[in-house]
C-alpha cells in the first residue's frame, strides 16, 4: 500500500525530513531487538519536534509508547517507520494509544508483515478518523529492518557471509593460519559486526584449528545475547574448548547430524539435523535456528561452511573485510573453493558499499534476487 489515505495533504518536504529523524532512531535498537523489528517514532506539531522514542530491546516498550506515553498534545502528527501494532502481544495495542492521544495524523514508512498486524494498526487508525499515510522512505526502513521482513515473510533468518581475506581472497595462509590476515583496524570493525546480529555460526574445523570463544567484546554492545552457533557433524568437539565458556550471555547452539545423536546432548541446544555429501544440511540448520526466534544469522566460515552456504545460495548478504596482502597458496583456504560452474552463474552482490582504510577494505553488498 503505498500513498496518501484520507484527509488533507502534509507538507512534503517536511514529512522528509521528520521521517528521517524516525529512521535515525529506529537504528538505535540495532542488535537488541530480534526478532522484533527496529523502530523509530517521531511527534511533531506547528513544524516542530514534541518527543520522539525507538524501540530498545526484545519484550521492551514500542517506540511509539515511548514518543506519547507522556505527552498530552492533541491533534500531532505521528511519524512512524512501521505501522503501529493493533493487538495484544508483549505490550499492549499501540494503535489503541495513538488513538488515546488523539494524533491527528500518522505517516507510516510500511506495513509490519507480520500476520497479527498486516495492515490492521492502519486500518484500526483510519477508523477512528486519523489521517494515515504509508509508504514514505519505505525502501530505506526496509532495508534497516531487512532481518526482520526476511524472518517474516520466509520464516527463515537473514544470512550474512562474513570473511576476512588476503586481496587474492584467501581466509588463511598456505600452512592454514588465519590470525592477522587482516590489519588491528578491520579486526575491530569485524568483531563489531557481530553486534548487528542474533547468531554467530562457524564450522568444527576453524573451532578445533583456532579456538576461538566467539563472543562480543567491543564497546556498544554490552548486554546483547548473542547465539553462537557450530557445525559439528561428529558430535565430537572436546569440551576443554574455549567455546565451551561463557554461555549465559553467549549461548552455544551445536548441530551434529542425526547419525551422532547417540553420542547424547552435549548443551542444552544441542539439535541432530540430516546430513549430506556437504556435511549438515544447512536449509535443516537454519529453520531450527530461526524456531528459536533467530532472524540473523553471520556466517563466519572458514572456508568450508563458507562454501557451503555460497554454493547452496543460502545467503542473503556478503561482508568482506579485504586486506592489502597477496598470500597466494594452492593450499590456502579460500572463500568460495568449489567456485561457480560458469561467470554467468556465479553469486553476485548488488547495493555495494566500500569502506577503504590504510591497509585495507570492507566490501559489503546484497545478494543479487535477495528476498528482502
Ligand atoms: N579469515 C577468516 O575470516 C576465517 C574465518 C573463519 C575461519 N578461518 C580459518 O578457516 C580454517 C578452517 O576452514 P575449513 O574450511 O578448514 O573448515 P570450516 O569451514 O571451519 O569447517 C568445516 C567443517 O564444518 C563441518 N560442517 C558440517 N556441516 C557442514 C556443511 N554443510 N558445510 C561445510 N562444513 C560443514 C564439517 O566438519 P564435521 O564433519 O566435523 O562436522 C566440515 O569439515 C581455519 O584455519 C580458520 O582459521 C578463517
Amino acid at each position: 500500500m503505498t500513498g496518501k489515505t484520507g484527509g488533507r495533504e502534509g507538507n512534503r518536504a517536511d514529512d522528509l525530513k521528520f521521517m528521517k529523524i524516525a529512521l535515525k532512531l529506529s537504528r538505535r535498537g540495532m542488535g537488541f531487538v530480534e526478532p522484533n523489528p527496529m523502530v523509530g517514532a517521531v511527534v511533531v506539531k506547528n513544524g516542530r519536534v514534541l518527543s520522539c522514542g525507538f524501540h530498545h530491546d526484545f519484550g521492551g516498550k514500542h517506540a511509539e509508547t515511548m514518543a506519547l506515553e507522556r505527552l498530552a498534545v492533541p491533534g500531532a502528527t505521528l511519524y512512524l517507520t512501521l505501522e503501529p501494532c493493533s493487538h495484544f502481544g508483549k505490550t499492549p495495542p499501540c494503535a489503541d494509544l495513538i488513538i488515546a492521544r488523539k494524533v491527528r495524523r500518522v505517516v507510516a514508512s510500511m506495513i509490519d508483515p507480520n500476520p497479527l498486524v498486516n495492515g490492521a494498526g492502519i486500518a484500526r487508525l483510519r477508523a477512528n478518523g486519523i489521517e494515515t499515510s504509508v509508504g514514505l522512505c519505505r525502501e530505506q526502513a526496509e532495508r534497516i529492518n531487512r532481518h526482520y521482513l526476511t524472518f517474516m515473510r520466509s520464516g527463515m533468518p537473514w544470512v550474512a557471509v562474513h570473511a576476512g581475506l588476503s586481496l587474492d581472497g584467501k581466509l588463511t595462509d598456505k600452512s592454514g593460519r588465519s590470525h592477522w590476515i587482516t590489519p588491528p583496524e578491520l579486526r575491530r570493525c569485524s568483531h563489531s559486526l557481530r553486534g548487528e546480529f542474533s547468531a554467530i555460526l562457524a564450522g568444527s574445523r576453524t573451532i578445533l584449528a583456532d579456538d576461538p570463544l566467539l563472543t562480543l567484546r567491543e564497546a556498544g554492545w554490552q548486554g546483547k545475547k548473542l547465539y553462537r552457533v557450530v557445525l559439528d557433524s561428529g558430535n565430537s568437539l572436546p569440551h576443554d574448548l574455549n567455546i565451551f565458556k561463557e554461555q549465559e550471555n553467549f549461548p552455544l547452539v551445536i548441530f551434529s547430524s542425526l547419525a551422532a545423536a547417540n553420542k547424547g546432548k552435549r548443551v542444552p541446544r544441542h539439535f541432530f539435523v540430516p546430513a549430506d555429501a556437504d556435511g549438515l544440511q544447512l536449509p535443516a540448520v537454519l529453520k531450527q535456528l530461526a524456531g528459536l526466534g533467530i532472524a540473523s544469522v553471520l556466517v563466519e566460515g572458514g572456508g568450508r561452511v563458507n562454501d557451503s552456504f555460497i554454493r547452496q545460495r543460502l545467503f542473503d548478504e556478503m561482508v568482506l573485510f579485504v586486506s592489502n596482502k597477496v598470500v597466494g597458496g594452492r593450499d590456502a583456504v579460500q572463500l568460495f573453493a568449489s567456485g561457480a560452474e560458469d561467470l554467468e552463474r556465479a553469486p553476485e552482490l548488488t547495493g555495494c558499499h566500500r569502506s577503504e582504510f590504510a591497509d585495507g577494505s570492507i566490501l559489503r553488498g546484497y545478494r543479487k534476487c535477495s528476498p528482502a
